[in-house]
């Protein structure tokens, strides 16, 4: 069974005060109304530590990991820092990433094998730019990254790993994709794993959908059959919306 699982990406915003009062209001939340879905937020690196502390029924997840295990790296942040600060997620790949610091599929793929390696659970995103949904080639784009990266695990490597599938025209834009263009990406995602692998590793592989997912629009992106969660960005810096959000399922 797939975890269905909502994820806070705070991106570079809250001091580590803000993150802290944000992180405790975030867990005393989900505290109060338990379900299923697996709560994550990923702060930034700096606060990591200090929110793990105080979170006890949300998980944590960094933003971001070299793609080195450790030595002369100045400003990297490796895996088994991460890990050591007692977050079990990390992000990898988000388009941010890919476009503003120029990670590509060699390197994504190196922070993947590494995070795997040190047990902690790779968020992977791809994502087609508006140019490439509007020449209709969003399903090879997606298919293309997937590829290049982590269809090149075994399947119990690509066991550990979360899918997130984020158009880039919908990030930050306050376009989300529509239900439909989001269950057809996720069930074409879904359909590639099946080929590469098998069905049961298709079936048991969450995929989250990130992109201007809010409180008004959550209930029927997840409503989709393939869509498994939410990757969110600005409507997780308000702990009262990002609930909001985990409670449309
Ligand atoms: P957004 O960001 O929800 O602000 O669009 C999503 C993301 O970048 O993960």
């Amino acid at each position: 069974m797939r975890k269905k699982i909502v994820a806070g990406n705070w991106k570079m915003n809250t001091t580590l005060s803000e993150g802290i009062e944000l992180a405790r209001q975030v867990n005393s939340l989900v505290e109060n109304n338990p379900s299923d879905v697996t709560v994550v937020v990923a702060p930034p690196f700096i606060h990591l530590a200090e929110i793990r502390k105080l979170l006890t029924n949300v998980y944590l997840a960094a933003q971001n990991c070299a793609s080195e295990s450790r030595g002369a790296f100045t400003g990297e942040v490796s895996v088994e820092m991460i890990k050591s600060t007692g977050a079990q997620y990390v992000i990898i790949g988000h388009s941010e990433r890919r476009s503003y610091f120029k990670e590509d599929n060699d390197t994504l793929f190196k922070k993947t094998k590494l995070a795997i390696d040190q047990e902690l659970i790779p968020i992977f995103c791809c994502g087609e730019q508006l140019s490439e949904r509007e020449a209709g080639k969003y399903f090879s784009t997606v298919k293309d990254q997937l590829d290049e990266t982590i269809f090149k695990f075994d399947e119990r490597q690509f066991r550990k790993i979360v899918i997130a599938y984020e158009p880039v025209w919908a990030i930050g834009t306050g376009v989300n994709a529509t239900p439909q263009q989001a269950q057809e990406m996720h069930k074409f995602i879904r359909e590639l794993i099946a080929k590469k692998f098998n069905e049961s590793l298709a079936e048991d592989t969450t995929i989250l959908y990130g992109g201007s997912c809010k409180p008004s629009n959550a209930k029927e992106l997840f409503d989709n059959p393939d869509v498994d969660g939410g990757l969110i960005g600005g409507a997780s810096l308000q702990a009262g919306d990002f609930m909001a959000i985990i409670q449309s399922f």
